[in-house]
């Protein structure tokens, strides 16, 4: 849970970053069509939900910060019991006003009205600009004074870097569900047929455990289709003597989790899967223990290119001369993605990798961010020794950084060969 004194302090953080003589908007996600009159499950804009944990949508934050004063004014829809049969009760104005410390709460159909009238003297605005930026249209015609727009997305962005003890609390919960189904697909893994079967266990797993969905659409990739990186079809075989590289996590109270594990469909790896596989959890555990507080991410990124390059060449998938080969990113056509990214209220999480100078940001106590080494290796390359053809393999964990270094919250999710097996034979 997160308390509502947190969502103050997240906003006076916010204010304190804005110009005087500035306003700024931040709008709730609209609902999103999915065919004809029916939408998708309604999910929350994360920078709004992170300033203000409203789940609701046809909701507004307004800021206005001038030399004497920060005004922070809410929107929410107003209360129809017509409409609230059909969709649900409306927390309403006045049921706002008590909840949430604003300065003050209007309905939603009054935002162009307010932003009218506090607009007088006001020369910044900023707003989200992927978010709002085609409804802000009609809004422009309110805000004559305006000289520079700004993206708050940006400002939130970094805010959102690192997390509260209250949000990590949330991730490991999230983690914590993401665990049972990965654990449930291994156990279940070769008494199944098709991969969306498995993909249905793990998604059960999920929403019993009270996650609001998966935090990104599965990857269940059985063989070959390991070697499409978003792979998301699932509608194929599980093909016997093949590994089944699963990319699942939940969202739990909107923060995702984002875990990888390669398993064999039988249980049992052939030798040239747990070449191949030693390879990869070599590097992922190389690459987390260098976590801690001032390291740079590309040096992640870099060690991880050399070490799945000295990897490949030992292995022969790469002939030549190391450095050559390290030189002429050789290793990219089978290691092409990066080794990590930011995970928090999005899977990849909306925050900078860069400062407002373009200097890379480091790793700071409290970061939360994903390691996820991989090979790829195409059924039909040539280049490759036969017997690795059609075998794709990443191995990904979730990683908090420490002032000590660092905790790796998915720890519990078995990932040694021989714990991988002993969890396949073992009963649900
Ligand atoms: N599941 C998406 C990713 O690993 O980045
Ligand atoms: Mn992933
Ligand atoms: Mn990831």
């Amino acid at each position: 849970m997160i308390s509502q004194k947190e969502y103050i302090k997240r906003r006076e953080r916010l204010a304190k970053s804005l110009q005087i003589n500035s306003m700024t908007l931040l709008l709730s996600a609209t609902q999103k069509t999915r065919s004809h009159d029916t939408e998708f499950p309604y999910r929350q804009n994360s920078n709004f939900y992170y300033l203000s944990g409203f789940k609701e949508d046809s909701a507004a934050l307004l800021i206005v910060k001038t030399k004497e004063s920060i005004k922070e004014y809410f929107f929410v829809a107003k209360k129809e019991p017509q409409m609230e049969l059909w969709t649900g009760k409306r927390l309403g104005v006045e049921k706002a006003k008590e909840i949430f410390s604003f300065d003050d709460v209007f309905e939603f159909t009054q935002l162009q009205e307010k932003i009218a009238a506090f607009s007088v003297g006001i020369d910044s605005f900023y707003y989200d600009f992927e978010e709002s930026e085609a409804r802000l249209t009609s809004l422009k015609s309110e805000l004559k004074s305006v000289e520079c727009f700004y993206n708050v997305a940006s400002i939130i962005g970094s805010l959102r870097l690192v997390k509260s003890v209250a949000e990590i609390n949330i991730i490991k919960e999230a983690i914590n569900i993401t665990k049972k189904a990965h654990h449930r697909a291994m156990q279940v893994s070769s008494k199944l047929t098709y991969e969306y079967q498995l993909q249905a266990e793990i998604e059960y797993v999920f929403k019993k455990n009270g996650a609001y969905s998966d935090a990104y659409t599965s990857i269940v990739a059985c063989g070959n289709g390991a070697n499409t990186l978003h792979y998301i079809s699932n509608d194929k075989a599980l093909e016997k003597n093949s590994l089944i590289l699963i990319d699942a996590g939940c969202e739990y109270n909107y923060y995702a989790s984002d875990i990888t594990r390669t398993i064999p469909v039988s249980g049992a790896f052939s030798d040239a899967q747990k070449e191949l596989y030693e390879l990869v959890l070599s590097v992922n555990k190389a690459i987390i223990k260098m976590i801690r507080p001032k390291v740079l991410r590309s040096k992640l990124q870099s060690k991880s290119e050399e070490l799945l390059c000295q990897g490949m060449l030992e292995l022969g998938i790469l002939h030549g001369s190391f450095q050559e080969l390290l030189d002429a990113k050789a290793h990219k056509k089978y290691y092409p993605h990066g080794i990590g990214h930011w995970m928090g209220l999005d899977v990849h999480d909306a925050c900078p990798y860069k400062d407002k100078n373009g200097k890379e940001i480091p790793l700071k106590a409290g970061m939360v961010l994903t390691i996820e080494p991989g090979i790829y290796l195409d059924a039909d390359d040539k280049s490759v020794p036969k017997k690795y053809r059609g075998i794709g393999i990443r191995i990904e964990d979730d990683i908090l950084v420490t002032k000590e270094g660092y905790e790796n919250l998915s720890e519990q999710i078995v990932k040694e060969i021989e714990d991988i097996t002993r969890k396949s034979n073992s009963n649900l």
